[in-house]
């Protein structure tokens, strides 16, 4: 689908479909208004006899609409009784109404929703979000399906319209930065989708490779296992002894800012199938431990959005990525492995291993000088026990690296909630044969894990988050979300803006 603006009057304009908001109980948007004026008072009429509903997200086609119109039809979506819309209702009205465009037979549309008043939020925002939702109405994972049909009438052009022309430049900037962080929002789910055995670590590196060849601008280099071992990466790697799948340690550079600029660095678990290992997982829905690498999925959606979109920062994307499953040679329960920082870890439980595998990658990441780093896992079953599936879990060393990753999470409605990273839990993690052990006890589960990455963060800014919780969907919706692209994307914007 493409995205661009126009400028102008509603019924003026001409286009297969256009877009208006109308609010409860019979309160018409400025556009509504202009379109209820050209028709005679036809969306009036049909407000009054309630073949219009106004809930939120609700959407009414008007075919063939009363002269002086010249779109052919009109689509009106519901916004509810508020005055001002609440950020995440705009999001579902723009997500409804694109999902009843690509259903009603018109090949393009022109939306004005982007002119309705959306608390604290400006038209770049609502631009952008339109773009992102309705990506998100019309995205499919269906490469593997032999009898996928292509949507009849596509929606093949969606215009962001406005009526003034001061208004352009700045919806165009939101138009703009939506399609890339929608392509890397569309890139992380279907990573996220993928099988584990079409999405093995050695398919992630060659993602990396792939995104290289689109922007020329980036770097990437793959660590194999004996490159691993020479770095002394000895927690990374005993993750993998159970697999036969080479573990991959993908490192992705963008260089946009100035040389001197300390960059951004991003890492992304990567475990492609999690059985929990010798300490293996039950059986029911282990299937969705395929979406295990959805920090990485997140990490690639990421430097995507970024080298389209040119921004001025210097960038790493780091993801180990490997396997985990029981075999001959798997590490066992009460094995001790040494990690790159020389700390020794008693491995209790094989199936905590997306912090042996962060804690190398963590101290690989001190050699790009960062100024922060954040890390992006499904690590703990105790995050989606504490947050559910709304709020992303965030745990770090520096309250304002926190404090903007949570307002970033707000401004996009992609949200975090801070969990607090105190001494008293770091201690769950001694060991009597080790430095430490890889769990702590039964509390507080999602806290000793980031405890523990804590231990090789060293002195740099440091941010985790554990997105076990909304990466994907269970149930009939099955599926990767993309979450937390849209935060990241939405904290580094914030720091060019600074
Ligand atoms: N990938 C899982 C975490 C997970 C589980 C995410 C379920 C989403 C849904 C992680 O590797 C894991 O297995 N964690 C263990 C840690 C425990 C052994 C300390 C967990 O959460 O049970
Ligand atoms: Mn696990
Ligand atoms: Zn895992």
């Amino acid at each position: 689908m493409d995205f661009n603006v126009k400028c102008g009057d509603p019924e003026k304009l001409r286009s297969a479909c256009v877009v208006v908001g109308v609010s409860a109980p019979r309160r018409l948007s400025a556009a509504a208004e202009r379109l209820d004026k050209a028709s005679q008072g036809q969306l009036g009429e049909l407000l009054k006899s309630g073949d219009i509903g106004t809930d939120c997200g609700n959407t009414t086609l008007i075919h063939s609409p009363r002269g002086g119109i010249q779109a052919k039809r009109i689509l009106v979506v519901g916004c509810g009784k508020d005055k001002q819309l609440a950020p995440k209702a705009f999001i579902k009205i723009a997500r409804a109404a694109t999902a009843a465009v690509e259903n009603s037979g018109a090949g393009d549309a022109l939306s004005y929703l982007a002119e309705l008043e959306v608390a604290d939020r400006d038209l770049a925002w609502k631009a952008r979000q339109t773009v992102t939702a309705s990506r998100a109405a019309v995205y499919a994972f269906d490469e593997l399906k032999s009898d996928a049909k292509p949507a009849k009438h596509p929606l093949r052009r969606l215009s962001v319209g406005v009526s003034s022309h001061e208004h352009v430049d700045e919806a165009q900037d939101g138009v703009r930065s939506g399609v890339a962080i929608a392509n890397g929002i569309d890139l992380a789910r279907t990573l996220g989708n993928r099988p584990g055995n079409r999405c093995t670590p050695s398919d992630l590196a060659q993602q990396a490779q792939d995104l290289k060849k689109t922007f020329s601008a980036l770097k990437v280099e793959i660590l194999e296992e004996k490159d691993m071992e020479k770095l002394g990466m000895g927690s990374l790697l005993s993750v993998a002894r159970g697999s036969r799948e080479p573990a991959k340690l993908i490192v992705m550079q963008y260089n946009g800012g100035k040389k001197g600029d300390k960059p951004v660095v991003l890492v992304g678990k990567g475990v492609t199938f999690d059985s929990g290992g010798i300490s293996l997982k039950p059986g029911a829905a282990m299937d969705e431990m395929k979406f295990d690498m959805c920090g990485a999925a997140s990490v690639f959606g990421s430097v995507s959005a970024v080298a389209e979109l040119k921004l001025p920062i210097n960038l790493v994307g780091i993801v180990p990525a490997t396997e985990n499953l029981p075999d001959g040679s798997a590490t066992k329960p009460g094995d001790v492995v040494t990690s790159m920082s020389g700390q020794t870890i008693e491995v209790l439980n094989t199936d905590a291993e997306g912090r042996l595998i962060l804690c190398d990658a963590l101290t690989y990441a001190k050699k790009f000088d960062p100024d922060v780093v954040i890390d992006i896992a499904t690590l703990t079953g105790a995050c989606v026990v504490a947050l559910g599936h709304h709020a992303l879990g965030l745990l770090g060393n520096d309250q304002p690296l926190a404090d903007a990753l949570l307002a970033a999470g707000q401004t996009a409605c992609d949200r975090a909630w801070q969990l607090p990273l105190w001494d008293e839990y770091d201690e769950a993690l001694s060991s009597n044969f080790a430095d430490m052990a890889n769990i702590g006890g039964r509390s507080a589960g999602t806290i000793t894990a980031a405890c523990f990455l804590g231990r090789f963060t060293g002195d740099y800014r440091w941010a985790h988050l554990d997105i076990a919780g909304v990466a994907w969907d269970t149930g009939k919706n099955k599926g990767a979300t993309g979450r937390p692209v849209s935060l990241l994307m939405q904290y580094l914007l914030d720091r060019t803006a600074d």
